[in-house]
């Protein structure tokens, strides 16, 4: 297998890219990163991505608030396609990617979600979770598809809600568990491992 070529698309923090550049780094991961895009101008992700040397840029999505789609859309596909990319790597990408983007690369966007879906998707998981009252929480890598945090399963990684626990310390637990989970995910597809049949994913270990 060729070694993966990841595009990673990101608004925030970027901790999510770091486990994956961390996991590549120490030879677990058998990728590279092409390029980091970010739709906010100063996400921190950017800079992460520049100690690394990595391919980075602020490509604006307007006039779209919560979606990539239109002109926006075809930008990041064409960046995308002109540094190499195979695998689309949504790590804290704040907005609903569009068919077009599904269509460019097929069944090779993968998202990581802060719950167990299909439990509380959207915005704010872990706050959704505790509000509810859950007592597990937890993360989700999963295929991305035509719906909201919907598509099929790849990993998924479990963390108790404790007494006590705010929005903050419970979305830090889960993290820990995410940066453990994205490389999972991502050496599976970097070892050809994964079938999707219907929304079941299969798994050869
Ligand atoms: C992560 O918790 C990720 O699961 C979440 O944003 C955070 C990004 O953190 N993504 C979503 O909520 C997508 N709907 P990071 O920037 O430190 O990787």
């Amino acid at each position: 297998m060729p070694k993966l070529r990841l595009a990673v698309l990101g608004s925030g923090s970027g901790s999510n890219m770091q486990s994956i550049v961390d996991a590549i780094e120490a030879g677990t991961l058998d990728a590279e990163i092409v390029c980091v895009l970010a739709d906010v101008a100063d996400a921190k992700i950017l800079e992460r991505a520049a100690r690394h040397n990595l391919s980075h840029q602020y490509v604006s999505c307007a006039p779209f608030k919560t979606k990539l789609d239109g002109d926006a859309q075809e930008e990041y596909i064409r960046i995308m396609k002109a540094a190499g990319a195979d695998t689309v790597v949504l790590a804290g990408f704040m907005r609903i990617v569009k068919q077009g983007l599904l269509d460019a690369f097929p069944n090779r966007v993968l998202n990581i979600h802060p719950a167990l879906l299909p439990a509380f998707p959207g915005l704010h998981s872990w706050k959704q979770a505790l509000d509810y009252g859950a007592k597990v929480a937890g993360c989700t890598v999963h295929f991305v598809d035509a719906g909201t945090d919907s598509g099929p399963i790849i990993v998924q990684k479990c963390v108790p809600v404790e007494e006590g626990d705010t929005p903050e310390s419970l979305h830090a637990r889960i993290q820990v568990q995410e940066h453990i989970a994205f490389p999972e995910a991502l050496r599976y597809l970097a070892a050809d491992a994964l079938t999707i049949k219907g929304r079941v994913v299969h798994i050869k270990r």
